[in-house]
C-alpha cells in the first residue's frame, strides 16, 4: 500500500493522489493557503481516496466554508465501508469536527493516536490554543494538552509539524527554554512553518524579547502572502510589539494594513479577536478610543459570531460591543452566556461594560472571578493578557499602584514590568 509522509498506510493506488494529498497535508499542518486545491486534485485522480475528502473538509471548514466540507463528507459516505479502521476512525473525527461535536472528537483522538500515535492528520485538531482541547472549556486544559503530547514525542522525532505543536504548549506551560529549543528545531525541518513562526513569536514575547521578535517576524513574514491564515494574527503580534514600543505609528499602519475589518483576510476568530484585542491594547496604553473603529469590530462580531458559544471569541464581541455603546448586543452575552463557560463570558462582558462606562470598581469586582480561571476562556496566555492588563488599568485608576504591580509581578515578573504597554505603569 502507499503511505503518507508519516508512514500511515492510503487506500488508494493512485501515486499521484497520494502526491497531491501529502503536499496538501503539509500546507495545512504548516498553516500555509492552497491545501484545498491539493485534496481536490488528490480526489480527482483517485474519487474513492476517502482521506482525500476527509481532508478537504477539513480544509474547507478552516477557510470559512464549513458547509461545502459537510457536502463533501456526505458525498464520501459510501467510501467508508472499504477504508482501514484508522481511515475510518480518521473520517469519523472530521465528521465530528464539522458537527460541531467537540467533545466526541476530542474523545475519538485520544482513543485514535493509541493506536496510531504517528496520525498527524487525525492528532492536529486536539493541538493549539484553539484546538479542541484548547477550547475545551476546562481548567487544567493547557496541563492537559501537554501530558497528551508529551507521551508521543517519541513517535515523531525530528518531524516539524509535532515539534511546533509540542512547543506550543510548552510555551504556554511557562517552558520557554525546552520549547524555543523545540520551535528552532522545527523551523530547520520546515522554514515555511507558519505554525512554528507563531509559536516563535510566542516564544518571544513570554521572554519579554521584543527586539528580536519584531525583527525575526519581520524577516519571515516577507515570504508569506496576505490571506495566508496566520497571516492577520502574526500581524497582530506584531502591531502589541510596536505598542510595547511605544511606535504607536508602526501599531497603526499595522492595524489598517492587516487587521482592520474590511481588510483583514483569514479565519473568521482572528478576524474579531485581533481587532478588537489590538483596539482595546491600544487604549490601555494611552491612546484615544476611536468610536468608528469600534462600530466597525462591532459590526464584525455581530456579522460573523451572531450566535454565541466559544468563549474566547464572545469575549471580544462583548468588548467591541461595549466599547461601541452596542448595549442591546452587549446585553445577550451578559445576560444569556452560553456554553461550559457562560459564567465567565457573563462576567467578563459585565467589566468590559463598566470600562466603557469608567466604572473602576465595578470593572475590578467583575473581572475578579475570571482572573484566576480564565485558561478556561481558551487562546494563548499572550491573548489572554487582555483579562490581567484591563484588571492592572482599573486598580491604577483606582489609585491602587502598588496592587496593580503585585497583578503583573504576578504574570511577568519584575524585570518585564516596565515593558508593559499600559498608560501609567513603570
Ligand atoms: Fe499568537
Amino acid at each position: 500500500m502507499l503511505r503518507d509522509r508519516y508512514d500511515c498506510e492510503l487506500s488508494t493506488t493512485s501515486l499521484a493522489a497520494r502526491d497531491a494529498y501529502v503536499t496538501g497535508c503539509d500546507l495545512l499542518l504548516s498553516a500555509n493557503p492552497g491545501g484545498e486545491l491539493l485534496f481536490e486534485r488528490a480526489i480527482a485522480e483517485d474519487e474513492a481516496f476517502l482521506l482525500g475528502h476527509a481532508a478537504l473538509a477539513r480544509s474547507l471548514q478552516g477557510i470559512g466554508r464549513p458547509q461545502d466540507g459537510k457536502a463533501c463528507l456526505a458525498r464520501a459516505q459510501h467510501l467508508v465501508s472499504r477504508a482501514t479502521d484508522r481511515e475510518k476512525s480518521q473520517f469519523s473525527i472530521v465528521e465530528n469536527l464539522l458537527d460541531g461535536r467537540s467533545t466526541v472528537a476530542l474523545e475519538e483522538i485520544y482513543r485514535h493516536v493509541q493506536s496510531w500515535p504517528r496520525d498527524a492528520m487525525a492528532l492536529a485538531p486536539a493541538t493549539g490554543v484553539f484546538g479542541l482541547i484548547g477550547f475545551s472549556g476546562k481548567t487544567g486544559r493547557e496541563q492537559a494538552q501537554l501530558e497528551m503530547l508529551q507521551p508521543l514525542a517519541t513517535h515523531y522525532g525530528n518531524d516539524w509539524w509535532f515539534l511546533g505543536a509540542l512547543a506550543f504548549s510548552e510555551i504556554e506551560q511557562g517552558l520557554l527554554d525546552v520549547g524555543r529549543a523545540h520551535v528552532e528545531m522545527s523551523l530547520r525541518g520546515n522554514s515555511r512553518n507558519a505554525n512554528a513562526a507563531h509559536v516563535s513569536a510566542h516564544g518571544y514575547y513570554e521572554s519579554g524579547d521584543v527586539s528580536d521578535g519584531i525583527r525575526f517576524l519581520r524577516d519571515w513574514l516577507k515570504a508569506y502572502s496576505v490571506g495566508s491564515p496566520l497571516h492577520c494574527h502574526l500581524h497582530w503580534h506584531l502591531a502589541l510589539w510596536a505598542l510595547q514600543n511605544g511606535n504607536l505609528d508602526d501599531a497603526w499602519s499595522i492595524y489598517h494594513a492587516s487587521l482592520r475589518p474590511g481588510v483583514c483576510i483569514g479565519p473568521q476568530i482572528n478576524r474579531l479577536t485581533d481587532s478588537a484585542s489590538f483596539l482595546f491594547r491600544a487604549e490601555l496604553a494611552g491612546e484615544p478610543s476611536d468610536d468608528t473603529l469600534w462600530r466597525e469590530v462591532s459590526d464584525l462580531a455581530a456579522e460573523l459570531f451572531p450566535d454565541a458559544g466559544i468563549a474566547f471569541v464572545d469575549i471580544h464581541a462583548a468588548l467591541a460591543h461595549a466599547m461601541a455603546g452596542n448595549g442591546d448586543l452587549l446585553a445577550r452575552l451578559t445576560e444569556h452566556p452560553k456554553g461550559l463557560t457562560g459564567d465567565l463570558v457573563a462576567s467578563a462582558s459585565r467589566a468590559f461594560s463598566a470600562f466603557a462606562r469608567q466604572d473602576w470598581q465595578g470593572v475590578l469586582s467583575e473581572l475578579q472571578p475570571v482572573l484566576g480561571e480564565h485558561e478556561r476562556l481558551g487562546g494563548s496566555r499572550a491573548q489572554r493578557d487582555i483579562i490581567e492588563y484591563t484588571m492592572a488599568c482599573a486598580l491604577m485608576k483606582s489609585g491602587r499602584e502598588d496592587e496593580t504591580k503585585r497583578l503583573l509581578y504576578s504574570r511577568r515578573g519584575r524585570a518585564l514590568v516596565g515593558g508593559i504597554p499600559i498608560a501609567g505603569v513603570v
